[in-house]
C-alpha cells in the first residue's frame, strides 16, 4: 500500500481539503465498510445463536490489540482497549500510588485532560503539582529536570503538544525520568498514527491514546499502554468479569454450567487486559480502529511520518511566503504533523477559520497558556495539492483584508 493509494480510501477528499486530524479524524473507506457490516450483523443475528454471537463479538474486539502493539512496538500484552485518552490517562493516574506531599511534573502547554487527573488527586491527597513554563512553545528537557525534586513521582506529558505540534524529545524524557526514578505517562493522541514511537527505543511506563485523531477510528475506542514494569509496580483499577483468565472449556460452557458461584477465588489475567472496563463493549469502536491502524500498518509508519513531515516542510514554506507567523516551534528535531500559524490577533485569526471553512478548507484554532493559533494537521491522506489551497485562500484572505484597510 503506498500513500498515493491510501487517499483513495478517503472518498470525502474529493470536495473539500480535509487538514484537521488533531480535532477528529476522516477514517478510512474499509472501517466503515467494516461498521456497517457489524451494524447489519448486530441487527440480524445471523449466526440464531445470541450467546455464540457475543462471544464472537469479544473475539473479533480483542483483534484490535495486535495491529495497535504492531504500531508502537509493543507485546499484545502490553495493549488495553480505552474509551478515550482522557479514560486511559485518570486509570493510570488512580493506579499509583501517592501520599500527601508526593509531586508530579506537567507542562503548561498540555491539553486539560493530562492536568486533571492530578488537580483532583491534590484535592483528595495534598499532593503538589509543579507546572513546567513553555519556552516561546518549546519544552525544554533541562526545565523538566530542573522541576524533579526527591518527592517527584511523576512526569505527565503529551509527546506531541495539541496546540502547536511540539514533539517533545521523548528519548531523552525516557533517560531523565528513568535516572531519577520518576513514572513517565505520555499522552499520545497527537503523535502515534503519524510520528513513529517505539517503546523498545523509548521506555515509558505508560501511553494513553485515543482513537479519532491520527488513528482514524471512528469514536470511543483507543487504547492504553502500560509496560509490564509499571504494571507490577502498581495497584490495577478494580476488575470486570473478563478480567478473569477464560475458564477451561471457554465462557459458553461456563455459564451454561448449573453449579456456578459468583463468590470464589478469581485468576485475573496477569496482563494489560485487566485494565480494560471488562463488560460488553464497544465491539464497533475496536472493530474499526483495528481496520485503520492495520491502513497505517500496511504502508508503514516509518513511511508515513517521512511523508506528513515533508507535508509540513512545504507548508511552513507555502505559509511564510504569504507573510504569516508560524507559532510552531522551526527545530525539525522537535516538530510533528501538526503546524500552528497565527495573523497576530485572536479576532483576524477566527475571521480567517471562518472564511476558510466556508471555502471547505478545514483547520481549528486551538490555545494554551497563550500559545496557539490556526492548526493545521497534515495526515498521510494529505497532499501537497490540499497544502497549496490553504496557502492560496489564506492568501487571498490576507489581500481582501488589505485592500480593506488600505
Ligand atoms: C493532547 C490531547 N489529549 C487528550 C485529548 C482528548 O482525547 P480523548 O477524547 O481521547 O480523551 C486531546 C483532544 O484534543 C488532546 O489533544
Amino acid at each position: 500500500m503506498t500513500i498515493d493509494d491510501a487517499r483513495k480510501e478517503f472518498p470525502a477528499l474529493q470536495n473539500q481539503v480535509f487538514l484537521d486530524s488533531a480535532c477528529v479524524s476522516l477514517p478510512p473507506q474499509r472501517a466503515t465498510d467494516k461498521l456497517r457490516a457489524f451494524l447489519d450483523m448486530a441487527a440480524s443475528c445471523p449466526s440464531g445463536n445470541a450467546s455464540q454471537q457475543h462471544l464472537d463479538m469479544d473475539a473479533r474486539r480483542s483483534a484490535a490489540r495486535a495491529p495497535l502493539a504492531k504500531l508502537i512496538n509493543a507485546g499484545e500484552d502490553d495493549i488495553a482497549l480505552m474509551e478515550s485518552t482522557t479514560h486511559g490517562l485518570s486509570l493510570v493516574a488512580d493506579a499509583i500510588p501517592l501520599q500527601r506531599g508526593d509531586r508530579v511534573v506537567v507542562c503548561d502547554l498540555e491539553f486539560v485532560a493530562v492536568a486533571i487527573p492530578w488537580v483532583q488527586k491534590r484535592q483528595e491527597t495534598g499532593i503538589e503539582i509543579d507546572i513546567v513554563p513553555n519556552r516561546n512553545g518549546q519544552l525544554l528537557i533541562e526545565d523538566i529536570d530542573a522541576a524533579i525534586t526527591a518527592r517527584t513521582r511523576v512526569v505527565a506529558i503529551s509527546s506531541v503538544q495539541w496546540n502547536n505540534g511540539f514533539l517533545c524529545d521523548l528519548d531523552a524524557l525516557s533517560r531523565l525520568c528513568r535516572e531519577r526514578g520518576v513514572f513517565l505517562i505520555a499522552d499520545a493522541i497527537q503523535q502515534i498514527g503519524a510520528i513513529p514511537l517505539d517503546v523498545q527505543k523509548t521506555p515509558v511506563d505508560a501511553i494513553a491514546c485515543g482513537g479519532h485523531k491520527w488513528l482514524m477510528a471512528p469514536f470511543g475506542c483507543g487504547f492504553l499502554y502500560l509496560s509490564k514494569e509499571f504494571r507490577d509496580r502498581v495497584k490495577p483499577p478494580l476488575a470486570g468479569y473478563l478480567s478473569e483468565v477464560e475458564p477451561e472449556g471457554g465462557w459458553a460452557a461456563y455459564f451454561e454450567t448449573p453449579t456456578i458461584k459468583p463468590v470464589r477465588d478469581y485468576d485475573f489475567v496477569p496482563n494489560a487486559r485487566r485494565w480494560e472496563i471488562g463488560g460488553t463493549a464497544n465491539y464497533p469502536g475496536a472493530i474499526a480502529l483495528a481496520e485503520s491502524v492495520g491502513l497505517i500498518n500496511e504502508i508503514g509508519i516509518g513511511k508515513v511520518g517521512e511523508h506528513v513531515l515533508c507535508l509540513t516542510d512545504y507548508l511552513i514554506d507555502s505559509l511564510q511566503q504569504q507573510g504569516v507567523e508560524i507559532v510552531t516551534p522551526l527545530d525539525r528535531r522537535n516538530r510533528s504533523s501538526i503546524v500552528t500559524f497565527t495573523l497576530g490577533d485572536v479576532k483576524k485569526n477566527v475571521a480567517l477559520l471562518d472564511y476558510l471553512q466556508q471555502r471547505k478548507v478545514l483547520v481549528s484554532l486551538r490555545y494554551t497558556s497563550s500559545i496557539g493559533g490556526l492548526r493545521v494537521a497534515c495526515h498521510l491522506f494529505n497532499n501537497r495539492e490540499d497544502i497549496g489551497r490553504l496557502a492560496e485562500v489564506t492568501g487571498e484572505f490576507l489581500r481582501r483584508g488589505a485592500k480593506a484597510t488600505g
